[in-house]
């Protein structure tokens, strides 16, 4: 089997070419991300393996089954960027590694909320110029803080597993309510009444259309004042335009972001010699109490790992069975 990975970085290759011992597959690794116009490099291919930032919709994905692509590898977990419809009216098969290790990201959750909370990514700089002054890094105890937890599958529940040990009070808020949460003392509760009472909310839910812009000015204006909005989801969940609003405004006290609406043109690359053209993005670095990484939650040895060793599995399992678990649609 040819396989043609898009936006490939030098950790995917070494990675994937460790699994690959398994495998015995034939692999091409390219720099460019997958669009209409990159779709000609993968002819000759069986499959092409994409990322969160590859643009899957209905044009590249015919482009796709033209050159002679048979399935499509996601190495991640979210979808929100493939035409899921589209696909599988032109019987093209898409795959993706469900749950690598929702530790990683739960993890990053907790560095994040735990940097801004204690001010670490200012002390770690005034320290190192020999001021230990501590004024501007008082934080709070997280120890019965509230919580609330928006998306209560595999990264919410391991992160409000990591909560529960600091001593917090856990609220969840998903359609489809979790046992597991409700056995650790979680509580679900509507959305409003969740935005009323946590001091700290986490996303950690998928990024569909009826969820665009979730987090919009009204519910901002619904939470409590100074709450810390951290997401590692998906960008397009927050409106950006509405935070640097609230950030203004003293309403949004934190807000941490793993991830960012206009994302696939900046991150993932080194853009440091280069002027930002994104107002917004440029507005968030600007705020003391905001702490941006550029989509690093899943980034540990352990998930890239189960990334790579799925991803192949499932594609192993399309050539061999025609069908394999982690299929959507
Ligand atoms: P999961 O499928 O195990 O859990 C998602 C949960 O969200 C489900 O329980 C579902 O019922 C719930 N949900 C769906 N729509 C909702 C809504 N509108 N409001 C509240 N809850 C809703 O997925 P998992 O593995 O926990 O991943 C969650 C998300 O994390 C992924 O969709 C992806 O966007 C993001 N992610 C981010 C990574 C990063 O590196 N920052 C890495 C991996 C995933």
């Amino acid at each position: 089997m040819k396989i043609v990975f898009y936006s490939a970085q030098s950790y995917d290759k070494s990675f994937f070419e460790s699994a690959n011992r398994h495998f015995d597959f034939s692999l091409s690794f390219l720099e460019a991300a997958l669009r209409l116009e990159t779709v000609s490099l993968a002819k000759g291919a069986d499959a092409v393996c994409v990322f969160v930032n590859d643009r899957l919709d209905e044009a590249c994905l015919n482009a796709l089954k033209e050159v002679g692509v048979k399935w499509i590898a996601l190495r991640c977990a979210g979808f929100n960027n493939v035409d899921l419809d589209a696909a599988k009216a032109m019987e093209l098969p898409v795959v993706r590694v469900p749950a690598y290790s929702p530790e990683a990201v739960a993890e990053h959750t907790l560095a994040l909320i735990l940097t801004l909370n204690r001010h670490t990514h200012r002390a770690y700089n005034r320290v190192r110029e020999s001021n230990f002054q501590l004024q501007g890094l008082l934080g709070f105890n997280l120890h019965q803080k509230t919580v609330g937890i928006i998306g209560t599958g595999q990264i919410g529940l391991a992160t409000a597993k990591i909560l529960k040990g600091f001593g917090c009070q856990l609220l969840g808020f998903d359609p489809y309510p979790n046992d597991a949460f409700i056995a650790m003392g979680g509580s679900y509760v509507d959305l409003e009444t969740l935005y009323q009472a946590s001091d700290i909310i986490s996303l950690h839910c998928p990024l569909t259309p009826e969820n665009h812009h979730l987090i919009n000015g009204s519910a901002l204006a619904s939470m409590k004042r100074g709450v810390m909005l951290v997401n590692t989801s998906r960008g397009g969940l927050i409106d950006t335009r509405a935070a640097i609003m609230a950030l203004k405004s003293g309403q949004l006290g934190y807000l941490a972001l793993d991830v960012y609406e206009q994302e696939s043109e900046f991150f993932f690359r080194d853009l440091s010699d280069e002027i930002m053209t994104d107002d917004d993005l440029s507005r968030l670095m600007t705020f003391p109490n905001v702490l941006i990484t550029g989509h690093q939650g899943f980034f540990t040895h352990e998930a890239l790992t189960e990334i790579a060793t799925v991803t192949l599995q499932n594609l192993q399992a399309l050539a061999l069975e025609g069908h394999c678990i982690n299929q959507l649609k």
